[in-house]
């Protein structure tokens, strides 16, 4: 189906565009009311998530209310570690925790792979519905989380500062966490390309936890890991979203994708002389500063669009909008892009 606002697709493939478009990273189920009452009326996170008529309206959500130019289907990126035999668990108030974690080559060896993205059936059925309710209104995004991001929190087994456990096995025992991701990135390629056949119309891969290793760590443990997803996926745009990874910008200037994404540590201008004219950069205001005044949220808007310029731009936030951030200031940000990027 043609599509009504391609705004955001044109801008990834490098095309000229009447405005810059705009979404925000995790703008479905953080932030909106509309939101919290389709949640509350299923027992938790996963049965929303698992329930693809629930998910396509929460999907939707942001596009009626907020009117951002692109939905991001509503799932997580640790379905991906349960389709593979480990399953999480969401707990109310905490975050993620995963019951089984990762320690050995055996428990490497139990995970399915190869048929893994199977058991996803629930995230393929939400995006074709979606497509049918959005109707060609804004493009459809899917997403997976890089496999360093997925291989912490199947060795941690939940959210932590530092992920010691998990970067402890890339010192220890590094062929056994390549065994993992390894195993991470084959079912990611065929959960990405099953994700577009049913009507993902971009896919991002968000490497949350890329900032915190070393430049050389990053290289040999997570980079070339994202480079063959690149590489496999040939069917749609892909944006790398790697928070803190400014040292990897120079390769991924190099991969097979369309977008990068930045968070607010990177500067525009610094970022764009290093990638170079090849790639859209998307990004990058502080979630903090839809803290502050209408005013403040225009003028910072407007910083941001003009350190990036007209061109191969996506206005995003630098990383998840914060969970308790005032629907209206969303809006005002919004529209700030819509207002001030015309052209
Ligand atoms: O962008 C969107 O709005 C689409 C949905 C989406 C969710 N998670 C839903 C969710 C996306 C893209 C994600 C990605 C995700 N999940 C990431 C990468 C992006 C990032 O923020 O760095 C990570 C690291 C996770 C893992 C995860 N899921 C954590 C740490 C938590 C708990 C804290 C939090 O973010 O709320 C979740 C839970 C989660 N994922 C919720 C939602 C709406 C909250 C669950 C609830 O409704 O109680």
């Amino acid at each position: 189906m043609q599509l009504k606002n391609d705004l955001l697709l044109r801008a990834a493939r490098g095309e000229k565009t009447e405005r810059t478009p705009v979404w925000l990273m995790r703008q479905a189920g953080r932030i909106l009311p509309e939101y919290r009452a389709v949640r509350n009326s299923v027992s938790g996170f996963k049965e929303l998530a698992e329930t693809p008529e629930l998910a396509a309206e929460v999907t939707i959500q942001p596009v009626d209310i907020l009117g951002v130019d692109a939905a991001i289907i509503f799932s997580d990126i640790l379905v991906v570690p349960e389709a593979m035999g480990l399953p999480y668990e969401m707990i109310e108030q905490r975050g993620p925790l995963f019951p089984k974690t990762i320690q050995s080559q055996a428990d490497v060896d139990a995970l399915r792979s190869a048929d893994a993205h199977l058991e996803l059936e629930y995230v393929y059925e939400a995006i074709r519905i979606t497509k049918k309710n959005l109707n060609g209104r804004v493009p459809l995004l899917g997403f997976a989380g890089a496999p360093w991001t997925i291989l912490a929190y199947m060795v941690e087994g939940h959210g932590s500062k530092t992920f010691s456990k998990a970067k402890k096995m890339l010192y220890a025992e590094p062929e056994l966490a390549h065994s993992l991701l390894q195993k991470i990135t084959d079912t990611t390629i065929k959960y990405l390309k099953t994700q577009i056949a049913a009507g993902a119309n971009l896919v991002q891969l968000f490497d949350s936890w890329a900032g915190i290793l070393s430049p050389a760590q990053y290289q040999e443990f997570s980079a070339r890991y994202i480079a063959q997803i690149c590489d496999a996926i040939t069917e749609a745009p892909v944006t790398i979203f790697a928070k803190g990874a400014f040292f990897a910008l120079s390769d991924f200037a190099k991969y097979n994708c369309d977008v990068i994404g930045l968070d607010w540590n990177m500067d525009a201008t610094t970022s764009r002389q290093i990638i170079g004219s090849g790639k859209t950069l998307q990004g990058n205001l502080d979630p903090c500063a839809l803290y502050g005044s209408f005013d403040t949220i225009r003028t910072e808007t407007k910083k941001m669009l003009d350190a990036f310029g007209p061109e191969r731009h996506i206005a995003n936030l630098g990383h998840g909008v914060y969970p308790d951030t005032d629907p209206e200031k969303v809006r005002c940000f919004i529209d700030a892009v819509k207002e001030f990027s015309s052209r």
